[in-house]
């Protein structure tokens, strides 16, 4: 699914976000990217959606290269990945049903499937009673889950999320969970950046960490708690 080969990035202004990132994530994998503020998880986040380009080494996503990708290629990339970024990009003066509804129309799903199944993503995310109400009226909480129902409904390949939990309790945590692991079961490959052990707990993973932009092996204390955390960082 994923090859990175000495991927770094540095920015214009000279900041060195990632260096020499070597990784393969398979099909159906769930990863996690865990590191300190400013480690660069963002950062490898928006180098896979085309957002950022890498300054050096190889990365080739689902067959394409994002090194120097065509725009046909990053609009094929996008229509299989789901994102949830920390800012969201929610339409506050919509519904919560019309945002994830806009995300399957952009696919042509048609207006009955796709109330259906807007509504079962809203639903599986614990916001059945709010589906009719205006993003700009939601608590942030809210907002972060209608954000995670929007990029799963359309069923991805890739599926980035990036801190899917930051500042929510433990009920919207295992809502979100729970989302994640349809996600997978459907054959979405998942990787997230987070600092949430409540989350990888339900959910395991291969953890990966970033340091000063370096990917290193995971923490020995979090070892135990994961299913499968062989190779990978090479
Ligand atoms: N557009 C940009 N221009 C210049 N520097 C940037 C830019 N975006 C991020 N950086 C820098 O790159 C480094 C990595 O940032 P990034 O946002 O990837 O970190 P992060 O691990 O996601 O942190 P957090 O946990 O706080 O979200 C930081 O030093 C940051 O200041
Ligand atoms: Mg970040």
């Amino acid at each position: 699914m994923l090859t990175a080969r000495k991927v770094a990035k540095t920015y214009e202004n000279g900041t060195q976000a990632l260096r020499d990132i070597n990784l393969t994530v398979n099909r159906g994998e769930v990863v996690y990217i865990l590191g300190e503020s400013g480690a660069g998880k963002t950062t490898f986040l928006k180098l896979l959606l085309g957002m950022e380009k890498p300054t050096a080494g190889e990365l080739v996503l689902a067959g394409i290269s994002l090194i120097n990708p065509r725009p046909e290629e990053i609009r094929r990339l996008r229509r299989q990945t789901g994102a949830v970024f920390q800012d969201f990009k929610l339409i506050l003066g919509r519904t919560a049903r019309e945002n994830v509804a806009l995300s399957l129309r952009i696919l042509g799903v048609g207006w009955a499937t796709n109330k259906k199944q807007s509504e079962a993503a809203l639903a599986a995310v614990g916001l059945a009673d709010k589906m009719d109400n205006l993003v700009g009226t939601l608590s942030w909480g809210e907002r972060q889950r209608v954000a995670l129902a929007r990029a799963v409904v359309r069923k991805p390949q890739l599926l980035l999320a990036d801190e899917p939990t930051g500042n929510l309790d433990e009920v919207s945590v295992g809502y979100v969970a729970q989302m994640l692991t349809l996600a997978v079961e459907g054959g979405s490959t998942l990787i997230v950046a987070t600092h949430d052990s409540r989350l990888i707990e339900r959910l395991p993973g291969r953890i990966l960490v970033l340091k000063e932009g370096s990917l290193t092996k995971e923490p020995a204390s979090l070892r135990g708690q994961t299913a499968c955390c062989d190779g990978g960082v090479e």
